[in-house]
Order: structure tokens, then C-alpha cells, then sequence
């Protein structure tokens, strides 16, 4: 088994605790080793069968980040009729989402359902297991974000079609996720919904079941 120090332990919690979803971005530019890093995380998840489904597109252009928010604007506002004359509405609107247009950098992670033929091992009993690979991708990646010192937000609120439209995409590959990065002024020591009141985080030893579903002692 590999062997930590207290300190490289203490380092693996501290980016798992203070790792936060930012929405507000400053423009500016970020390295190109700290981002090859960061691809890297991904890249060393685990997948199942090993069958790496993911693709990341790496958005740089003014013009196309520009399309992208406006997507997930209009799903935003779309979603918003849900909220309508609930308590909830006044916080809905508050979820940013021009981070897209802000960021210096938005990946585009997808998943290529078809990677690895019909047989991938482990995939035949549940098939989505290779969005769950490209979500552990994405979890290492901003894990690695957060080492770097570089702010993270994971924008899903978007039309599959709409950023297969803009991004080019075929029709067999989902786009999982929209990934803004860049540096930021504004990041909160809890997860911005909480700030909202909008959720808050529950108890843990509530979720803790022994031996069976709902057995707590
Ligand atoms: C699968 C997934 C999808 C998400 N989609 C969005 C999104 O579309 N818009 C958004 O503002 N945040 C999104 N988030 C971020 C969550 O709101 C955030 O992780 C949560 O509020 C907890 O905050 P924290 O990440 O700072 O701990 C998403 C997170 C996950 C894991």
C-alpha cells in the first residue's frame, strides 16, 4: 500500500474539505503546465473496465464561451418556472452561471458511450458506469484545480443538444459536464448554496446505516 506523511495526508483532506464549485472568475490567463496537471488528474481516474470513456475540449474562444453561457442561461431560465412563487424562486435567480463567459478556460468533459466495443468489463449490469468514470475524472480534476489554486465550477444546467451544437459534438457522445476554471476573488470557505440557505449540509451519522437500510443502532 502506498505510504503517506502526516503532512501529504493532511494535504489529501485539505483539498477535499476546501475544494468549492466557484461561479465568478477573473480573466486572467492560467499556465499550461498547471492545466496539463489538472487533464492528467483526469486522465488517472478509475473507469470501468478501464474503458476511459472521456474526451475534454478545451474552450478558449471568446465567441464559442459566449454560446455556451447563453445555453445554460436559457436552460436556467427554463428551470426557473419551477420555482416560480415558492421561497425558493428569489435563490434560484441568484446561481450564476455567466461564470462560462468569465473563465478564462471551460472543458467540456463527454462520454463516448461506445469506447471500448460492447463488452466493456463491469458494464453489461450498469450501464451508465461510464458517466460515473467521467464523473470520478471530474472530481480528480477539480481536486487538482484546487492544489493548483485554480477555481472550478460545474455548470450542467444546459441542453445536451444545444452544446453538442456548438461544440461540434456527435450524437452518440454526451457532453457530461462544463467545466469553468480560472483564477477567482471570491471563494467561500462553504458551498455556495449553503451561503444561500438554499440547502445545507446533512448530518452524517444520520446517512450511516448498519448491517441493513435504516438500521442506525
Ligand atoms: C453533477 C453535478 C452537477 C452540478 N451542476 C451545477 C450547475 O449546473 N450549476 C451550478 O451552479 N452548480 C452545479 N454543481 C455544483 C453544486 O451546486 C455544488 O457542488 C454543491 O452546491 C456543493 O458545493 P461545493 O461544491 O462548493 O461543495 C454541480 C455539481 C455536481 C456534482
Amino acid at each position: 500500500m502506498l505510504q503517506f506523511t502526516e503532512q501529504e495526508k493532511q494535504g489529501v483532506y485539505k483539498a477535499i474539505e476546501g475544494r468549492r464549485d466557484i461561479r465568478s472568475f477573473l480573466n486572467t490567463p492560467l499556465p499550461e503546465d498547471a492545466i496539463q496537471r489538472i487533464l492528467e488528474a483526469g486522465h488517472h481516474a478509475p473507469s470501468v473496465g478501464f474503458m476511459q470513456p472521456w474526451n475534454f475540449i478545451m474552450v478558449t474562444d471568446q465567441e464559442i464561451k459566449d454560446k455556451l453561457a447563453y445555453a445554460a442561461d436559457k436552460e436556467r431560465r427554463a428551470l426557473a418556472i419551477h420555482y416560480e412563487g415558492t421561497d425558493r424562486s428569489e435563490g434560484f435567480m441568484k446561481i450564476k452561471v455567466q461564470g462560462l463567459q468569465e473563465a478564462p478556460l471551460t472543458i467540456c468533459i463527454t462520454n463516448d458511450p461506445t469506447r471500448g466495443g460492447s463488452h466493456v468489463l463491469g458494464r453489461n449490469s450498469i450501464p451508465e458506469t461510464d458517466v460515473l468514470s467521467v464523473a470520478c475524472a471530474i472530481q480528480n480534476m477539480w481536486l487538482a484545480s484546487c492544489a493548483e489554486g485554480i477555481a472550478l465550477g460545474w455548470v450542467s444546467f444546459y441542453k445536451k443538444a444545444d452544446v453538442r451544437e456548438i461544440l461540434g459534438i456527435p450524437p452518440h457522445i454526451e457532453p457530461v459536464a462544463l467545466l469553468s476554471l480560472g483564477y477567482t476573488n471570491e471563494y467561500p470557505d462553504r458551498p455556495l448554496l449553503e451561503i444561500l440557505q438554499w440547502e445545507k449540509r446533512r448530518n452524517l451519522q444520520e446517512l450511516i446505516f448498519k448491517n441493513g437500510w435504516g438500521v442506525q443502532k
